[in-house]
């Protein structure tokens, strides 16, 4: 797989034109030779480069990067409304001000913002920069994708693992008027969206795991993590963020710490390679309409759809609470906040995301 620095490599030589050495050295800051060195790992990465003495590089099939134009243009035809390429993302009201409330106290906040498409080669994480960007700005319908996280996060502190080139890596922004218990259950939503998205482009098989894995055959593709910031009676700004593994290299799969697997396996030998600039734009305009139903009705429209997907309904599981303590049962559901639902015999007891993890019993 492609380094960070191979990666912004190939990014100039995506147009399919001839570059030389010299310029390409210039715009990474690099040496002509570790130029040479990282085209040579892009080649073994499965890129197919042409070297002509005097011309220098070009690239004979050209990769599919993101590409904001690609993704603006899916969306479209998704018929989801995107922002004007050059806006810029509005300060934040201040909490006085008084256009922020229309008359009778109901907030104005959009239910179906416009989504700003922006993508960046490399970022510490898509999640902490826009929750940065929150504190100053309107991220409502903000979405940033990135190829390569330098410090990807994933639940409970844990880091996230993505391969640049081989990943997708996203957060989008989202206002609610409400507070913290309201979008307690939002998380779960969010997988549903995530998974109704997949399907649309052809990759079915994928379920969720409480709270919210994305997982093929018990093997994780993809988490999520909402991450929310406002006070308990809201307004609050949530950001949501989604990693999915598309065609992980098997060095990679080994070296993290749980059974992981990749889209490209749940599509299956033969299939043409997934398009992420589409899958992307997929994703965002399913995520929007959820989040957009999630403003307006909470968790309740999407609790059935959540438990049909669930890998372990009804099944025996056991959790592991934050303390160490172990809770075994079998999975009634969830219930209208999102919260597990665990049988036990007779008794049903109720557990909250937060630290815990399910695994099969
Ligand atoms: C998990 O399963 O632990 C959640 C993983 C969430 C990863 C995504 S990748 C995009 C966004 N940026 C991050 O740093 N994390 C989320």
């Amino acid at each position: 797989m492609l380094t960070p620095l191979g990666f912004s490599l190939l990014r100039q030589l995506s147009d399919g034109a001839f570059h030389s050495g010299e310029d390409l050295a210039a715009t990474v800051g690099l040496t002509r030779a570790r130029v040479s060195q990282l085209l040579k790992q892009a080649e073994t990465a499965g890129l197919a480069l042409e070297r002509v003495r005097g011309r220098g590089y070009r690239l004979l099939a050209t990769p599919d990067f993101l590409d904001v134009k690609e993704i603006r243009k899916a969306l479209a035809a998704l018929n989801v409304e995107v922002a004007p390429a050059d806006a810029k993302a509005p300060l934040l009201p201040a909490a006085n001000d008084d256009d922020l409330f229309a008359p009778g106290g109901v907030s104005t906040i959009p239910l179906h913002p416009a989504i700003s498409v922006e993508v960046t080669d490399q970022v510490d994480s898509t999640s902490t920069e826009l929750l940065r960007r929150a504190a100053r700005r309107d991220i409502h319908g903000a979405l940033l994708a990135a190829e390569w996280q330098t410090a990807g996060r994933g639940r409970r502190g844990r880091v996230w693992t993505a391969v640049a080139g081989g990943s997708l890596t996203f957060s989008l922004g989202w206002r609610f008027e409400q507070g913290a218990g309201y979008v307690a259950g939002l998380s779960l939503a969010v997988g549903v969206a995530v998974v109704r998205a997949l399907e649309a482009e052809g990759l079915a098989g994928v379920e969720l795991k409480w709270p919210n894995d994305l997982v093929h055959r018990h093997l994780k593709v993809g988490g999520i993590l909402v991450e929310m910031n406002g006070d308990a009676l809201g307004p609050s700004t949530v950001v949501v963020g989604v990693g999915l593994n598309i065609r992980l290299p098997q060095t990679v799969k080994r070296d993290i710490a749980q059974p992981v697997s990749d889209l490209a396996a749940v599509a299956g030998r033969g299939a043409p390679p997934i398009d992420r600039n589409k899958l992307l734009a997929r994703l965002v305009s399913e995520l929007a309409a959820s989040l957009s139903q999630y403003a307006a009705q909470g968790f309740v429209p999407f609790a059935a759809e959540w438990q049909r997907r669930h890998a372990y309904q009804g099944k025996p599981v056991r959790l592991l609470l934050p303390d160490g303590e172990q809770v075994k049962g079998t999975v009634a559901g969830v219930d209208s906040t999102g919260a597990l639902v665990l049988a036990d015999g007779p008794r049903r007891s109720r557990f909250l995301a937060g630290e815990i993890s399910l695994r099969r019993a």
